[in-house]
């Protein structure tokens, strides 16, 4: 099995891993099969079954930039629960970039479409709020806290309980890779209007801006078609009237947009709050947008949002010369 994220790769793990993967496991895995070497090759044994009703399926989770070991992923029953559960586990160096996430969300996509379950629960200590926050950030549903027994130290804890289900699972919500941008633009192309030497620029400054890290595009991927997009720009060189709208704290965000038959279906705010949860996590403390003067049904939905700080009015242009009004708002991210 191989996984390609971002940033990650997650593929079956082999012995060369040892040194690295002993560091993710405790004292109980360690004993249980002898040695922690031991653990890794009744790891390896499960792959070829691929049933995590009697066993699990665990991946190592590597930096593509690096190839470096950064941890494990994956899936198996939970031994108090009885029910299909992800579970993670990122060396401590690798921890507070978002690679948990990514990795969990990568997870349940590829369980969830090539195992025969239904669902996927995730089951964290109530302390353990960022393991929390990694699950809501893949879709999961907070259902309810429980304890549970611990087997190994044979106590009862309480437990936050996260469920996933399968037919809520094909919305997805991501940073667009390279090739996703290239199909949602030659969409847009396709779809634009008079106004196609605009969107044919604004291709070319988007793909720019992402290659050179100065912009993040979020997508929304509903059953494998991109529906929704929304951008964070991250330099002030790439927003008109940026004084005031970005910095190094302040990001702008920009290009909302979700494909017509699906407007109003709330797709659009899941994406929205992925995006200001990645942003929160990579440590923007407040972000701005703007409106046209006009657009008073987007004014009302960015107001719901918290968008209710006015921040100035501005022109901005097209690239084919056409002028138009904005108002900018602001929000705190903390
Ligand atoms: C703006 C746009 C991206 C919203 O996408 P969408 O998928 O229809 O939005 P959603 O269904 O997720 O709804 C957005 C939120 O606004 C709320 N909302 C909708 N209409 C509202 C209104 N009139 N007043 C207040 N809130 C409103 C919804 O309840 C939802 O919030 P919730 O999830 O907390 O309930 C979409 O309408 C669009 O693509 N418009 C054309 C392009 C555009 O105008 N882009 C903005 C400028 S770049």
């Amino acid at each position: 099995m191989k996984l390609i994220t971002e940033r990650l790769t997650i593929r079956d793990l082999c012995e060369a891993d040892y040194p690295e993967f002993e560091r993710t496991l405790n004292g109980a895995q360690k004993s249980a099969f002898g040695s922690g070497k031991g653990f890794l090759r009744w790891i390896l044994s499960q792959y070829a079954a691929m049933d995590i009703t009697h066993g699990l399926l665990s991946f190592g989770i590597f930096e593509k930039a690096t190839e470096k070991f950064v941890g494990t992923v994956g899936v198996g029953d939970h031994d108090d629960l009885h029910e299909p559960e992800i579970f993670y586990h990122l060396l401590p160096e690798y921890r507070g970039q978002g690679y948990a996430a990514e990795a969990a969300g990568a997870m349940t996509e590829w369980a969830l479409s090539r195992l025969p379950i239904s669902h996927l629960i995730g089951t964290v200590d109530t302390e353990n709020v960022k393991s929390q926050l990694v699950l809501e950030r893949c879709g999961y549903r907070f259902i309810e806290m429980r304890p549970l027994l611990i087997h190994v130290t044979n106590e009862r804890r309480d437990f936050k309980v996260y469920r996933y289900e399968k037919s809520v699972g094909r919305y997805l919500c991501k940073i667009a890779s390279l090739e996703e941008m290239n199909a949602k633009w030659a969409y847009e192309i396709a779809h634009s209007g008079a106004d196609r030497e605009n969107w044919i620029v604004w291709k070319e400054r988007n793909i720019e801006n992402f290659k050179l890290g100065r912009s993040i595009p979020y997508y929304g991927i509903l059953n494998g078609t991109i529906i929704c997009e929304a951008t964070a720009m991250l330099c002030p060189e790439i927003v008109q009237n940026s004084d005031g709208l970005v910095d190094a704290h302040t990001v702008y965000l920009s290009a909302f947009r979700t494909v017509g038959q699906f407007h109003g279906k709330g797709y659009f705010s899941k994406l929205f709050r992925f995006m200001l949860a990645d942003l929160r996590q990579k440590g923007y403390k407040r972000a701005t947008l703007g409106v046209e003067s006009d657009e008073e049904t987007n004014k009302a939905i960015y107001a719901h949002y918290g968008f209710t700080e006015f921040l100035k009015s501005g022109k901005e242009q097209y690239p084919d010369g056409t002028v138009i009004d904005v108002q900018y708002y602001g929000k705190s991210l903390e």
